[in-house]
């Protein structure tokens, strides 16, 4: 089976091969032109992939030394996203499966993210847990089967990552936010701020960051300029502490009430460094079999895509050409 995998949800171009039951080429373009306004700009975001999806597609066919002629199908992000980031992939995966006469397969975003542990070894098994933190998305999992989800939690605000990335505007770290503060984070002092954790009532694995974030603003403002620049690694770390251990608190939870044993983390907050030390440690203390994937697959990428749509071809589960971009697909 050879399938072409590819992302144009956001503000990453990308581009796999997956051939003969392996990766063979896994292909990123990140748009750098976002960093300017801090953010992600979502015409701009449009007008980059427009550029760069086909150079991108062709090296990665290139690379993977495979014609365009031997691909059984074509995977491709069809939402959650921004819209015309979305029909842009969308449109070039349709337009090149109609030319090759092979299968379409619309695969959700979210759930490619949830096969990103699967693309280099065989990953967990149904059913397991899955933490999905990104720059768009807070999402607690529950993986009964493949192709059979159910959200245990999300946040009731800002995501996870997009927590990071205003935290970092505020400490005038450059964007993306997140691997700034982590960097930082590390000669800090976590106790400096206290700082509030969000919870709900018992029983909910709900996550919320508009509080945290409200909350660092409002003490960076007590403070004078030069203990704000000499504190910066303290504020960082402590931000930081609180956004991670929320995290980890509900992700316990909710494996000890669903009897599952492993658990499975996805998107770019999971590249963050104190979150995978502190999960290994919690895990090996209760026994937990966890899953990180190499920080090239926690954000967007095109690998989990194909690795999804391998998934649906081999079902025969494949999508009509009149399949629409759905910036607000959900599991449910
Ligand atoms: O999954 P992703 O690449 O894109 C989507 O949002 O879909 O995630 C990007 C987010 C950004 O908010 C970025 O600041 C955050 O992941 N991130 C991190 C780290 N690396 C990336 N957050 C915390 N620690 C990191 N090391
Ligand atoms: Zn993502």
């Amino acid at each position: 089976m050879v399938i072409l995998g590819i992302e144009t949800s956001c503000d990453e171009t990308a581009a796999a091969v997956w051939a003969h039951d392996r990766l063979a080429v896994n292909k990123i373009a990140s748009q750098e032109v976002h960093a300017q306004f801090g953010g992600v700009v979502p015409e701009l975001a449009a007008r980059a992939h427009v550029q760069l999806i086909a150079p991108i597609v062709e090296s990665a066919l290139l690379e993977a030394n495979i014609n365009k002629r031997e691909l059984n199908g074509i995977a491709v992000t069809y939402g959650p996203g921004l819209a015309g980031a979305l029909l842009v992939g969308l449109n070039f995966a349709k337009a090149m499966a109609l030319a090759l006469n092979i299968p379409l397969v619309g695969i959700n975003h979210m759930e490619g993210h949830l096969f990103s542990n699967s693309v280099l070894e065989s990953g967990p098994q149904p059913p397991f847990l899955c933490l999905i933190i990104s720059g768009g998305h807070t999402q607690l999992i529950l993986i009964r089967n493949w192709g059979d989800y159910q959200i245990l939690g999300r946040t009731r605000d800002d995501a996870a990552g997009e927590a990071f990335d205003k935290v970092a505007k505020m400490l005038d770290l450059p964007y993306p936010g997140g691997p700034a503060i982590d960097n930082l984070a590390r000669e800090g002092d976590a106790s400096y701020l206290k700082l509030p954790k969000a919870k709900f009532k018992d029983g909910d694995f709900d996550f919320s960051y508009s509080g945290l974030k409200t909350a660092v603003l409002y003490q960076l403002q007590s403070l004078d300029g030069a203990e704000r620049a000499r504190r910066k690694a303290d504020i960082a770390a402590s931000f930081q502490y609180a956004a991670v251990e929320v995290l980890i608190e509900n992700s316990l939870r909710a494996l000890a009430k669903n009897n599952l044993n492993q658990l499975a983390l996805a998107g770019g907050v999971a590249c963050n460094s104190y979150l995978r030390k502190r999960l290994q440690e919690e895990c090996g203390k209760t026994g937990i079999e966890l899953f990180i994937p190499p920080p090239i697959l926690c954000t967007d990428n095109g690998a989990m895509i194909a690795r999804a749509g391998k998934f649906y071809l081999e079902n025969s589960q494949t999508s009509d050409f009149s399949l629409s971009p759905k910036p607000s697909l959900s599991f449910e």
